[in-house]
């Protein structure tokens, strides 16, 4: 996969009209767009993803599902002809599952433990084993059931590799270019950190839609993946 694309942008912003300003001044440099909760309960979201489409863009819809099977088939069944490459669902018992029974084209990623998850925050919920430890147990019953995909931080990136080889599509949210703000965060790390160490994408939001210049912002982190790609 050409390192350029191995960049998704999050258009995490409130209206469509908005989302397709940022699509524009990025332009040529990024080809995969994340569409998430915020963006997707607008009106006009089906309509963004169509014009992503048209203009030769790939579309993760990252909506997370999580709910009992029923309702996941019956939601991923009225999403397979969005348009979108990819779908998110959580990496919950019976969710993978229902999701794969209707996906037909699309990709469905289980989102394994989210990154703004610590140790500490599942301690707190009565789970004494770290992030670590859960990533890897959701990551197999996922992928057992077959999932085409998972979403976990870079910091898991090399275990879930060593442990299910590259049968399986992986993308790394809570990516932060050096020095930038981890906001609500906890589990960060740089793009080229994550493509080392076996990321497939990485997902980015805030360093890009926020930067003075998105379109330099993303380039220069397609940069460091092509430099980590390359290594
Ligand atoms: O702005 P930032 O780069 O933190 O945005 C990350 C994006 O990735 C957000 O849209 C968030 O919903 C998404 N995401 C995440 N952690 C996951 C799955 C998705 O941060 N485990």
């Amino acid at each position: 996969m050409p390192p350029r694309e191995r960049l998704i942008v999050a258009l995490d912003l409130p209206e469509p009209e908005a989302a397709r300003r940022l699509v524009e001044r990025l332009g040529e440099a990024v080809v995969v767009y994340k569409v998430g909760l915020e963006l997707y309960a607008t009106r006009g979201a089906r309509e963004l993803t169509d014009w992503l489409v048209g203009r030769g863009k790939r579309v993760f819809l990252d909506l997370k599902l999580c709910d009992i099977p029923e309702t996941v088939r019956r939601a991923v069944a009225a999403l397979r002809d969005s348009g979108a490459s990819f779908l998110s669902v959580h990496a919950q018992p019976g969710c993978v599952e229902a999701a794969l029974a209707a996906k037909g084209e699309l990709s469905i990623l289980a989102v394994t433990v989210l990154t703004s998850v610590s140790d500490a925050d599942l301690a707190r919920e009565g789970w004494p084993r770290g992030v670590e430890a859960l990533v890897a147990a959701r990551a197999r019953a996922a992928l057992a059931a077959g999932a085409d995909g998972l979403v976990a931080s870079a910091r898991e990136a090399a275990m879930l590799r060593r442990s299910h080889g590259r049968r399986f599509v992986l993308v790394t949210p809570g990516i932060r270019p050096c020095g930038a703000a981890a906001g609500d965060q906890k589990r960060t790390a740089g793009a080229g950190e994550a493509i080392a160490a076996g990321a497939d994408y990485v997902v980015v939001g805030r360093p890009v839609r926020d930067a003075p210049d998105p379109r330099a912002a993303a380039e220069a982190l397609q940069a460091e993946i092509a430099r980590a790609a390359a290594r």
